[in-house]
């Protein structure tokens, strides 16, 4: 370790960390921030199970019976830091309508100063670690590097798992540029000052420069609010990255469907949070798809960059999975399950008696007693649920049995289509298909969903969820659309896109579509058109399956009407459906695509059957 003139106290940086650049960050940070020491983390198993047995001395983490579930271990964070703070998330270009209506923005220069002051002194106390990490396969040409720095030790196991992490990145940055991650979880120590299992403060920013590709987070110790690799970097930053050179970063899981006969087809697939993403990327086959196989590449987020061939090729910039726990077992996701058998960080679960991990919906009976999220005394009847409705699971994905052998390929994968879907209870078929490009961007841009734990406030209210990426989108939206209409343009051959609804109930409020494996049947259309060979029924919204075009075999109970009853349009929940249309748009007047203006009229035209509903079983079909 050589010692630092750079910063007025003396802090080392180890002899493997060259780049100036980064030297003089890190050191301009840890002057305003004065933590006690500096780690520099080289991303090595020790250091990671170092850290850990710090936390659990430190009561941070539990540690899970290893003949249970090896090497895991659990995090119980403060009630008040459960979620992403979308109120106090903004995005502080230069310009105001840059980040348009549907961010929080502030100055950047007004963002700095209010920043600074509650970043002054902020690490007191506390270890700054250095965490370089790559958003992709090392050196692949759609990866991106980033370094975060952080007083959370739980941020930096999180960190090795959900990037690949350490030593190894810098080799490969040598003295480029990175993007720059600060991040603070606001609690400085006074001398003396004991410590608790889980620093936060009230105050909390999200905070992100997209002209500097600099994000400032303070505050939190959660999720996408912490672990900034994640929705800071590899979307709102990375979005404006794209947009200004011409690759899209999406909200956006990505699977590969493998016919028996060795047919390969890639689609990537937006759903807001919270929405069964993790389930879809590792969906498996039912009966009646003997010889299929769905692989995984990702189930968040997609980078997707134009090949030579004009095709698009999607990496998932990520390495881990970091699921939503509740609802999560071996019925509805069994690749999951074994993904998070061992190394896997879990956060606001119950504790089982014997060491374990257990949540709603794991298994069909509960436990007799738990200690709940809270570390309290839990039993089947006390009223209250075990775990947190948005606690999570972090685990590596290469642990996951359907990992597509290609998700490490620097040059990505070939992307056929593109899904897009929200959780609706009434109004949305099962699944349709846009008519061309330009009418799906609009399908997407206009997606609606009910909103869920993920974020922090009112759950179960639709609100418009723009390509699943309303809380990730770092610029104006209505520019986001405009790119996405332009990329469509350049390609010679444009993936298919679709929506699809999961979620749709009768009026007695039981689901009509059984969902989960069963979604398989869908996919296998939805690859089938986008290969050009299934039939397709033109319906007011775009081009729908007939019932014969789906695969029903193996599938009990489930009639042609009931099929029906999934896919009808209903001509004034459409029209209440528009009118929603029609609010996110004036609310983005100023930039929007004026073919969007066209193409709704012509939609709100195609289901003015006043008071009809539209159904497929006209057609004989
Ligand atoms: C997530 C989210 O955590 O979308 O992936 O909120
Ligand atoms: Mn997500």
């Amino acid at each position: 370790m050589a010692a630092t003139a750079t910063s007025s106290r003396n802090y080392s940086v180890p002899d493997w960390v060259t780049s100036k650049r980064l030297i003089d960050w890190v050191m301009s940070v840890a002057d305003h921030c004065e933590p006690e020491d500096i780690c520099w983390c080289d991303g090595s198993q020790e250091e990671y199970d170092r850290l850990c047995q710090q936390m659990v001395d430190a009561g941070t983490f539990i540690k899970l019976n290893p003949a249970k579930r090896p090497n895991s271990y659990l995090a119980r964070s403060d009630p008040n830091d459960v979620a992403r703070v979308e109120d106090r998330t903004f995005i502080c270009s230069v310009s105001k309508k840059d980040a348009g209506p549907t961010n929080n923005w502030m100055d950047p220069i007004e963002m700095k100063k209010v920043m600074l002051k509650h970043y002054k002194g902020c690490m007191r106390g506390r270890t700054m670690y250095v965490v370089p990490f790559s958003m992709g396969p090392l050196g692949s040409t759609i990866a991106h590097i980033g370094v975060e720095l952080t007083d959370s030790p739980y941020v930096v196991v999180n960190m090795r798992i959900m990037t690949r992490m350490g030593k190894k990145v810098l080799d490969v940055l040598g003295n480029g540029k990175f993007v720059r991650c600060l991040h603070s979880v606001g609690a400085p120590l006074e001398p003396g000052q004991q410590d608790i299992p889980w620093p936060c403060s009230d105050v909390k920013f999200i905070t992100h420069f997209p002209e500097e590709r600099l994000i400032w987070s303070y505050g939190s110790g959660y999720g996408g609010n912490a672990l900034l690799g994640k929705k800071c970097f590899a979307l709102r930053i990375a979005s404006t990255m794209a947009r200004d050179q011409g690759w899209l970063a999406e909200h956006m899981l990505i699977l590969g469907v493998e016919k028996p006969d060795g047919e390969k087809t890639y689609v990537a697939a937006a759903f807001p949070s919270a929405c069964g993403k993790t389930n879809f990327a590792m969906i498996i086959p039912p009966a009646g798809f003997e010889g299929w196989k769905v692989t995984t590449v990702g189930d968040d987020i997609a980078w997707i960059k134009p090949g030579a061939d004009g095709k698009l090729y999607a990496i998932n910039p990520e390495a881990g999975f970091f699921g939503v726990a509740p609802g999560t077992s071996y019925d509805s996701n069994p690749n999951a399950m074994d993904s998070i058998r061992e190394n896997t960080i879990f956060t606001n679960v119950a504790l089982t008696d014997d060491g374990d991990v257990w949540w709603e919906g794991m298994t069909k009976e509960a436990p007799g007693h738990l200690i709940d999220w809270r570390g309290e005394d839990w039993t089947p009847d006390c009223g209250r649920p075990s775990s947190h409705p948005n606690s999570r699971f972090t685990a590596p994905a290469s642990q996951c049995p359907s990992i597509d052998p290609n998700w490490e390929n620097p040059e990505g994968v070939p992307i056929s289509a593109f899904i897009f879907g929200g959780r609706r209870k009434t109004t949305v078929p099962l699944v349709y298909q846009s008519f061309n490009w330009s009418f799906g961007v609009y399908l997407a841009a206009t997606i609606g969903s009910e909103t869920t734990a993920a974020a922090a406030g009112a759950v179960g209210q639709v609100r418009r969820d723009p390509f699943a990426m309303l809380p990730f989108c770092g610029y104006h939206m209505a520019d986001y659309f405009n790119h996405w209409l332009e990329m469509g343009r350049k390609l010679p051959d444009p993936p298919r896109i679709f929506c699809v609804n999961w979620f749709r109930q009768d009026d007695n409020g039981k689901y009509l579509w059984p969902g989960y494996s069963q979604n398989m049947r869908v996919l296998q259309w939805v690859i089938d058109r986008s290969r050009g060979r299934a039939e397709a029924i033109e319906s007011p919204l775009g081009w729908m399956p007939r019932y014969s075009s789906l695969n029903w075999d193996g599938m009990e109970g489930f009639c042609r009407d009931d099929f029906h009853d999934l896919m009808a349009v209903d001509s004034q929940m459409w029209k209440r459906e528009i009118l929603g249309h029609s609010e996110l748009f004036e609310k983005l007047y100023d930039k929007l695509p004026k073919e969007f203006l066209f193409m709704k009229e012509l939609t709100l035209s195609a289901v003015w059957r006043s008071p009809e509903t539209w159904k497929l079983e006209s057609f004989n079909s």
